[in-house]
């Protein structure tokens, strides 16, 4: 296997690319499932301290690429790194978080144990598991609903845990699936500010959203359809080259090819 040595750095600038500061490198990465190409040679660099935005419409192979990247599907082709390592990642598996589309929490746990379950996978002493479990808990704003079951909780709420649990040890890539999903938007809303600190910390957050409003507080959106990267650039650049003023109509016209 290829190793590229990368150092550790801390936060970097936007989008910063340069060898060092890649966290995400995909060359030609396609997955093909019988005759449909759900992601069609995706060439996607993300750098260390980013929060990438991708969006697209159902079925553009937003999940199908997190899913090959966090090691839960195999390329059909194409290669990837993560943190300098090649997928499927073993040295570097613990430095990743990952929020699944799909609800990823036992529900015949109560809360605060599906929390330390996931704390307990990546060996974390039990003083910061409990640490972490509280700042999370707040963060998620289910402080008091720590020893229900999670079967009890309504759905948004269950979705909270779920985000909670990807981020209990404190990744250096988070991906996020549509974490906001089914969340009240001042909770939403409390969740981007999470978001802002963690790539203030130099963390890479990889996030998938049908909110627009969402995606245009990214640094770099990805438009994706039909499985491939049809623009890609700060929500800023992404407007300023399609001479539009919402990010839904720029995914218009690089859709419809008015934009490059
Ligand atoms: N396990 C699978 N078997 C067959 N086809 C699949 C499988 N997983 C995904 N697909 C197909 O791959 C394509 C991309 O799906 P994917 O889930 O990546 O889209 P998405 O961009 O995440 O969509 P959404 O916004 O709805 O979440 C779709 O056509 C989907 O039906
Ligand atoms: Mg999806």
């Amino acid at each position: 296997m290829r190793k590229r040595s990368v150092k550790m750095v801390g936060a970097t600038r936007e989008g910063d690319a340069s060898q060092d500061g890649r966290a995400i490198v995909t060359r030609q990465l396609r997955k093909e499932f019988d005759d449909l190409v759900a992601v069609d040679d995706l060439d996607l660099t993300i750098g260390k301290g980013t929060l990438y935005g991708m969006i697209g419409p159902n079925g553009s192979g937003k999940t199908t690429t997190i899913k090959m990247l966090v090691g839960l599907l195999k390329p059909s082709s194409g290669t990837a790194e993560v943190l300098g390592e090649r997928i499927p990642l073993k040295g570097r598996i613990s430095d990743i978080g990952y929020m699944p589309q799909e609800m990823a929490i036992y529900t015949d746990l109560t809360v605060s144990e599906n929390l330390q379950l996931f704390g307990s996978i990546y060996s974390m002493g039990q003083e910061r598991l409990l640490e972490r479990q509280e700042e999370l808990l707040s963060m998620v704003d289910l402080s008091d609903r720590g020893d229900s079951l999670a079967s009890q909780l309504s759905g948004g709420m269950k979705h909270r845990v779920s985000l909670a649990c990807a981020m209990m040890h404190d990744p250096e890539v988070l991906f996020l699936d549509e974490p906001t999903v089914g969340v009240d938007p001042e909770l939403r809303m409390g969740f981007w500010h999470h978001f802002d600190d963690l790539k203030a910390r130099g963390r890479t957050v990889v996030i998938t959203t049908h909110y627009m409003d969402e995606a245009v507080r990214c640094d770099i959106v990805g438009m994706m359809r039909q499985g491939k990267l049809i623009a890609e650039g700060s929500p800023r650049d992404l407007m300023d080259r399609s001479s539009t003023s919402n990010l839904e109509d720029a995914f218009m016209a690089f859709s419809k090819g008015v934009a490059e």
